[in-house]
């Protein structure tokens, strides 16, 4: 019922947020397959440009090791020219994108000018301990950027996507150093996010710390709550 509800919401765009390792991109991918769109994850925009070693990859690759967030002007680039392609014309679902006040309000301005009204937002809420484990144990394939987890989700065969056959690998921000760092990155700089956008009442929150489908089925119904706020 929530999911039906839910469904004729996404004329809208749809922001996960909260904090590294929360599962926000494991969310993104079931929801944006549910409705059709697609799922813009900027980690995945940067790292395929690291991948394939375009200026963006090699700018943004030493920050990303560091787990420091990369410049507001180079994602906004980014986001800019590819929620300007056809696909993302019924909507879409950010990932790990705004980061910053800055790429927010940025994101505000877009929005308004294209006329696609005020993002729907949920914030996953996850302690701490959870994500250190769910970070170490994260496994993602080198093509298609599945992703597994060798604690809670593991692959059929050990070190290959179910997907596509790709190599899993471990990314090499997901070191307990780096992860501390994101963590810091994520508290200064991403965290007062929330405030900014509940004071427009079109946040919802939900408990990330479940398993992958009692979380598939809160934002669900999250989606179905912001519908009638919004
Ligand atoms: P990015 O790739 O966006 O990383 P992140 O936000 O730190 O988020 P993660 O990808 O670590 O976690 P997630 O919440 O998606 O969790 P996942 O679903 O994978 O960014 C990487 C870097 O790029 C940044 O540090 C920065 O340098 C740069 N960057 C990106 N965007 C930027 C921006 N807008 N501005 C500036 N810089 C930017 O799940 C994690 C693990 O948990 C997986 O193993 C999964 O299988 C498992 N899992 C998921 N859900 C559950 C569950 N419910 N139960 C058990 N296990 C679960």
């Amino acid at each position: 019922m929530a999911q039906a509800d839910a469904k004729r919401l996404l004329a809208r765009p749809v922001i996960f947020l909260g904090p590294p390792g929360a599962g926000k991109g494991t969310q993104a991918k079931l929801v944006a397959t549910h409705y059709g769109v697609p799922h813009l994850s900027t980690g995945d925009m940067l790292r395929e440009n690291v991948q394939f070693g375009t200026a963006l990859g090699a700018l943004a690759k030493p920050i990303m090791e560091r787990g420091e967030l990369v410049p507001d002007d180079l994602i906004l680039r980014m986001v800019q020219e590819r929620i300007a392609r056809a696909d993302c014309a019924r909507g879409f679902v950010f990932d790990g994108f705004p980061r910053t006040l800055a790429q927010a309000e940025a994101l505000d301005a877009i929005l308004e000018k294209q006329k696609s009204g005020p993002a729907a937002v949920i914030y996953f809420k996850v302690p701490e301990e959870i994500l250190m484990r769910r970070m170490t144990g994260r496994r993602t394939c080198k093509i298609g950027f599945e992703i597994y987890n060798i604690y809670d989700r593991p692959p059929k065969v050990e070190g290959r996507c179910d997907v596509d056959g790709g190599e899993l690998i471990q990314r090499p921000d997901d070191r307990p150093e780096v992860i501390r760092e994101r963590v810091v990155a994520y508290r200064t700089q991403t965290e007062p996010l929330v405030a900014y956008y509940r004071g427009r009442q079109t946040l919802d929150e939900i408990d990330a710390s479940a398993s992958v489908t009692a979380v598939t089925n809160a934002v669900f119904s999250a989606l179905g709550r912001l519908e009638c706020r919004i």
